[in-house]
This record gives structure tokens, C-alpha cells and sequence, in this order.
């Protein structure tokens, strides 16, 4: 592996430790303004110190991420159809390669549409992504996309996981099922997992444990971290299983007295600066009210609810109970402190 290319994997994947924590908040690229995404820039501040890289399009770097930044940005380079259109699965490259250095990407993720009508060409393009990013030593993030026609079985994951290993991925990022350990032990590169949709806090950790715990370097999360009602103290939490083996009672425990503090303080601030809102506009408290931003990030047409493995395998997995965390594939040292955010 070429020097660049090794550099900047490890600066996503933490080499003392061989886990990563990846903000994702690319949604707007197909879903538009997704609830709590409505203003990324607002969303991003935050969270952005506590992640260790961030997954985003290029438009939402230019806008909305301080180029100050030392967190390593996933550039999405594919794109193409919307929610409301004929076919999500008919993406293309939308981003060329000069634009990427330009943005100074750590890394290029695009999705594959596995069984889906447009899979040759999901497939071919990362082929094609793979070659050319090499060549400037950029490591490539292929997304196993799910539809409406597709499954979330470690079936149909450990197909579409290693296909995408097989064209040259560099990480593969995928959905949490049952049996997950199959689906990491039949990919020959690191596997990180989606979040999917918003689920009780309690239950995302679980998930980001027992994904970790199957062998994944970690997650690459979005709605379970912004659209919670605390997001910085998910956030912290969520990195307190990958980098500090924290398990889910402790991590949740931290989720608790961080978002406690959270409402004190914003409760606090309420109380200090009364009419704050010079415009007397009336303030959208009601989140979630908007005309089609509906929590789920279902899709409102032709794929209405039927998405599969948004939800179903997210649920918690008891069935790896008893085996320790830190399967990962490098065998490296787990225990070390982490140096970062904290
Ligand atoms: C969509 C993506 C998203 O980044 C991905 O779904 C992660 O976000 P979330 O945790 O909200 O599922 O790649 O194709």
C-alpha cells in the first residue's frame, strides 16, 4: 500500500486501536433537507471535534465545515437520483477526482446497489473510482446501499460487502443484521457500520457495540447522533464503546448525565435571555412537522416502507453475548488511551 494512501486510511481508522468513529451527513445528497439536517453547518459545529472523520458531499464542506478543520473528511463522490425519482439506485460518479484533492478528502465513499437494476453500473463505477483514486493514493468508502428490493440478511450483506472488497474498496460501510460476524469475516477489508434510522439511544449504542464487538472498526453514524434531542452527548457516548470499550449500561450512563447537563444548561439559557428572537418569528418548535420530513427518512413514493433493514436489524442482537469486543481483523492492541476528544 502506497505511503499516502496508508496515511490517510489512519487518520479514519485509528491504527493504536484499528476503531473509527465516522459522522456521516451526507443525507441531503438523496433525501434533501432532512430532519434535524436542515442546517448543517449548525448540526456539524458541534459534533465535529468529538468524530474522527466526517462523511459528506462536497457542497456541505464548502458551506458548512470551517476549512480550519483537522478531521478528515469522506468525500461522497456518487449521487444522482432522489427520494421522490423512478430509482435510488441510479448513481453515478458526480464528483471528478481533481475536485476531491481540492477538497483535501481523506477518503471517496459511493454507493453500490447490489441486486438492484442499476448494480453493473454501481459496481463498474467503483471499479473505475478505485483505479483512479489510487492513483493519488486516496483510500475509497463503498457504501452497501439498501432498497426497497434488496435485503439486510448477512446473506445478502456478505455479497454485497464483498463484491465491494473484491472491486478494491479500501473500507466497506454496511448495515448491522444477525450472524454479522459472517458478513466481517467474508470481507477481506474493514467494515463499518451505518447507524440507519433513528432508534432509542440506548438501543444505537447497542447496536454500535454489538457492531464492534462482531468485528466492524466501528460506525459511520448519522441520524442516531443529530437527530437526538442531545447530540453531543451521543456522540460521546458512541465513541466511549469504540475507543474506550466502554459496554452499552456504561455507555448509556454517560448518554444520560451528559444530555441532564445538556437540558440544565439549555434550560438555564432560557431562562437568562428572554425574547431573543428579534424578528418575532414564530420559532419551529415543532420539529418533525414539516411537510415530508418524516422521521423515518422513509421514502414518501414509490418505495414507501419498503426499504428493508432501516429498522429490523438494527434491533439489538443478543446472540454474540459473552464474546469481548475487539475482534477486529488487525489484532492490534485495543486498550491503549485515546488521545482525542474525550
Ligand atoms: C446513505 C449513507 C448515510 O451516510 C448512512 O445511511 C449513515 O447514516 P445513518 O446512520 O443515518 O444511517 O451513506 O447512503
Amino acid at each position: 500500500m502506497d505511503w499516502g494512501l496508508k496515511n490517510r486510511l489512519s487518520s479514519i481508522i485509528k491504527p493504536h486501536n484499528n476503531r473509527a468513529l465516522m459522522l456521516a451527513v451526507d443525507h441531503g445528497y438523496f433525501l434533501g433537507p432532512t430532519e434535524r439536517l436542515e442546517n448543517p453547518k449548525k448540526v456539524i459545529a458541534p459534533l465535529l471535534k468529538h468524530c474522527d472523520s466526517l462523511m459528506l458531499t462536497r457542497g456541505v464542506q464548502r458551506t458548512s465545515v470551517p476549512a480550519e478543520t483537522d478531521t478528515p473528511m469522506v468525500l461522497r463522490v456518487s449521487g444522482g437520483s432522489s427520494i421522490i425519482g423512478d430509482d435510488l439506485s441510479q448513481e453515478d460518479i458526480t464528483v471528478s477526482i481533481q475536485d476531491a484533492i481540492r477538497l483535501n478528502a481523506s477518503a471517496l465513499a459511493m454507493s453500490i446497489f447490489v441486486g438492484s437494476k442499476y448494480e453493473y453500473q454501481t459496481v463498474v463505477n467503483l471499479g473505475k473510482l478505485v483505479s483512479e483514486a489510487e492513483q493519488y493514493g486516496i483510500p475509497v468508502l463503498a457504501v452497501t446501499a439498501v432498497g426497497k428490493e434488496l435485503g439486510k440478511d448477512a446473506r445478502y450483506l456478505s455479497l454485497a460487502c464483498r463484491m465491494a472488497a473484491e472491486q478494491g474498496a479500501h473500507i466497506v460501510k454496511t448495515y448491522y443484521c444477525e450472524n454479522f460476524e459472517k458478513v466481517v469475516e467474508s470481507c477481506p477489508v474493514p467494515i463499518i457500520v451505518a447507524g440507519g434510522k433513528k432508534i432509542p439511544e440506548r438501543d444505537a449504542l447497542q447496536l454500535t457495540y454489538n457492531a464492534v464487538k462482531a468485528g466492524a472498526v466501528g460506525v459511520d453514524m448519522g441520524r442516531n447522533i443529530w437527530q437526538s434531542d442531545h447530540p453531543v452527548a451521543m456522540i460521546k457516548a458512541t465513541r466511549a464503546i469504540i475507543h474506550q470499550n466502554a459496554n452499552v449500561d456504561q455507555a448509556f450512563k454517560m448518554y444520560k448525565q451528559l444530555a441532564a447537563q445538556d437540558s440544565n444548561k439549555k434550560q438555564k439559557s432560557k431562562g437568562k435571555k428572554p425574547n431573543q428572537n428579534k424578528s418575532n418569528k414564530p420559532q419551529n418548535k415543532s420539529k418533525g412537522k414539516k411537510p415530508n420530513q418524516n422521521k423515518s427518512n422513509k421514502p414518501q413514493n414509490k418505495s414507501k416502507g419498503k426499504k428493508p433493514n432501516q429498522n429490523k436489524s438494527n434491533k439489538p442482537q443478543n446472540k454474540s453475548k459473552g464474546k469481548k469486543p475487539n475482534q477486529n481483523k488487525s489484532n492490534k492492541p485495543q486498550n491503549k488511551p485515546e488521545p482525542k476528544n474525550n
